[in-house]
């Protein structure tokens, strides 16, 4: 056993001899360096209208608002307006806010609705969307420019259509092939002569431009009230599905307080429930606080072992406390020093904990493949991080007919077997059960570290419940290693989450020697091919300057001037 509290001490001594209180300062060999504003998304035309807003002087939300209705055309996958998502704003010197617009359960579900029909695609698996009301509070609080500016350039691309890229591409070139069942689906993103996308076509989309027109001209009620609400109502109909009129019309997207940690020094805001990504982020954040994880280097396995016991610990809290605050209630200790100390206290250096001894009764589900996440900052500093997602990549398949718009497939989210519980990934928990307007639980963690009041890093990703752990491996990276962002970014990613007992490791091939002392600490470690896609900004305090990666696991650009 280790006894954190020696540790602790030690880590303080050693990082305040190591400066590690002042703002990390170190050299960026690869990503760009911008002067005035950056917008780093997985679609470059998609950052590219960001970056247009903020050279009109458009601010940062703008910017972030534009780049959410652009990536609903370009990046069809995760970009959306039938979707939901998070989005952490924080302003220069200013209180972070989290516009919170997760999707709901449509009055007519019920607990029990999935236990005979677990299907992940199609009508019935759908949530109240949430997109457009978020982005919509976000530019009403937040914004500058006119709500019509930063919805055009979206209109745009769906109009005049975009090139797509070789990921874009193939993945229309899959999933066309994979949904013969929905035949709209086919309809606006295959080719209309049946052969496949090359890189440098073309994909128009006049359904989906004629619907942000609206958007643009008549604002959200149009979506949630007005023309598109009934398109969506008789899509619902026509498909099984539960959402109605009353549905569209109740949801609202909610101002909530970040989860705030403060991590050697630095403050860490992120999402507070329905996600669980803040809590968390900060519960494994003040795990390995007790630990000096810079005395061994990044990729030693005792410093991936404590990783992998700080990520099962706070997992199984994620599964036995985390949902809708307004369902369930969440205890306050998760994020607490204290909390963390004994956890830490409990971590054996020499020895894999089995998930199993954390609690024997609870296991828990799988999810999705797709989500997408940017970061932008303005010349004022105010910075966004931006999660958004329609759970699978391209969601339910259901496009809404006439709208040329997909719906999410959020309910999968859900814990959708009530007291049904197995080691292989079924789990069935109260907190996260199905109740008819409830928020599903997420793991979308948009993450902003900030000193004094400035910002430090912008970050977050895809990757359902890996994306926590892949926002805590760029945030001990940055923070810990001192890596230069794009290292930081690109540095192999790990994941574990409490059940399965496994941790999966990116590039593990490259790395035997290190999986072989995993293993021999107790672990099963489980090659991972690519984990997330965090597109990411740090901002270079020495000369003022807005560092941005973009992680070139799928595509992505930074768009600065
Ligand atoms: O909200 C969530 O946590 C999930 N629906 C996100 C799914 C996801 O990230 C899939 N992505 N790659």
């Amino acid at each position: 056993m280790v006894r954190p509290n020696r540790h602790r001490r030690a880590a303080v001594v050693l990082a305040l001899l190591a400066g590690i209180f002042a703002p990390i300062a170190h050299a960026q060999a690869t990503a760009q360096e911008f002067r005035n504003g950056v917008v780093v998304a997985v679609s470059r035309p998609g950052a590219e209208v960001g970056l247009a807003i903020l050279r009109r002087g458009g601010n940062a939300v703008d910017a972030a608002v534009a780049t959410a209705f652009a990536l609903a055309v370009t990046h069809p996958a995760a970009g959306n307006i039938g979707g939901g998502g998070f989005m952490v704003i924080h302003p220069p010197g200013g209180k972070p806010t989290v516009v919170e617009y997760r999707e709901t359960a449509p009055a007519a579900a019920h607990k029990t609705m999935y236990v005979n029909d677990d299907r992940a695609l199609g009508h019935r698996i759908v949530g109240v969307p949430g997109t457009v009301r978020g982005l919509a509070l976000a530019h009403q609080k937040f914004g500058k420019l006119p709500w019509k500016e930063v919805v055009l350039p979206a209109v745009d691309l769906a109009q005049n259509g975009f090139v797509l890229d070789q990921h874009e591409a193939a993945s229309l070139n899959g999933v066309v092939a994979a949904s013969k069942d929905f035949p709209e689906f086919c309809r606006v993103f295959g080719k209309s002569d049946g052969s496949r996308w090359k890189p440098g076509e073309r994909l128009m989309q006049p359904d989906l431009a004629k619907t942000l027109r609206v958007l643009a001209e008549q604002g959200p009620d149009a979506f949630y009230s007005g023309i598109i609400a009934d398109q969506i109502v008789a899509e619902m109909k026509a498909g099984g599905g539960l959402i109605t009129k009353q549905d569209l019309a109740g949801y609202q997207a909610k101002l909530r307080e970040p989860i705030h940690g403060v991590y050697r020094g630095y403050d860490i805001y992120a999402p507070p429930p329905p996600s669980s990504g803040g809590i968390v982020l900060v519960q494994m954040l003040n795990i390995l606080e007790n630990f000096d994880l810079a005395k061994q280097p990044r990729f030693a396995p005792e410093t991936l072992h404590l990783m992998a016991e700080a990520m099962r610990r706070a997992y199984c809290d994620r599964a036995r406390y985390l949902g809708d605050p307004a369902f369930t209630a969440i205890p306050n200790h998760l994020t607490t020093k204290s909390y963390a100390q004994k956890l830490a206290a409990s971590i054996d250096l020499t020895r894999a904990t089995p998930s199993a001894d954390l609690a024997k009764d609870i296991v828990l589900a799988d999810e999705g493949e797709s989500t997408t996440h940017f970061s932008v900052i303005d010349k004022d500093g105010l910075a966004v991080a931006n999660t958004y997602t329609l759970e699978h990549s391209y969601g339910s398949r259901v496009v809404v007919r006439g709208a040329g718009f997909l719906l999410n497939n959020e309910m999968m989210d859900f814990n959708r077997r009530p007291g049904v519980t197995d080691r292989q990934g079924t789990i069935g928990t109260d907190p996260n059960l199905i109740a008819p307007g409830k928020r599903m639980l997420s793991s979308q963690t948009p993450t902003i570290v900030a000193k004094n009041g400035k910002v430090v890093l912008v970050t977050g990703s895809p990757g359902g419940r890996t994306i926590i752990n892949t926002v805590l491996g760029v945030v001990v990276n940055v923070i810990d290693y001192r890596m230069p962002l794009q290292d930081a970014v690109a540095a192999p990613r790990l994941h574990h989450q409490w059940f399965p007992d496994e941790l999966r490791l990116e590039n593990a091939k490259a790395q035997a020697a290190t999986v072989q002392a995993l293993v021999r600490l107790g672990h099963r470690v489980v090659p991972a091919t690519k984990q997330g896609d965090a597109h990411s900004i740090w901002v270079n305090w020495q000369t003022g300057g807005f560092v941005a990666a973009a992680d070139q696991r799928l595509s992505g650009h930074a768009a600065g001037y």
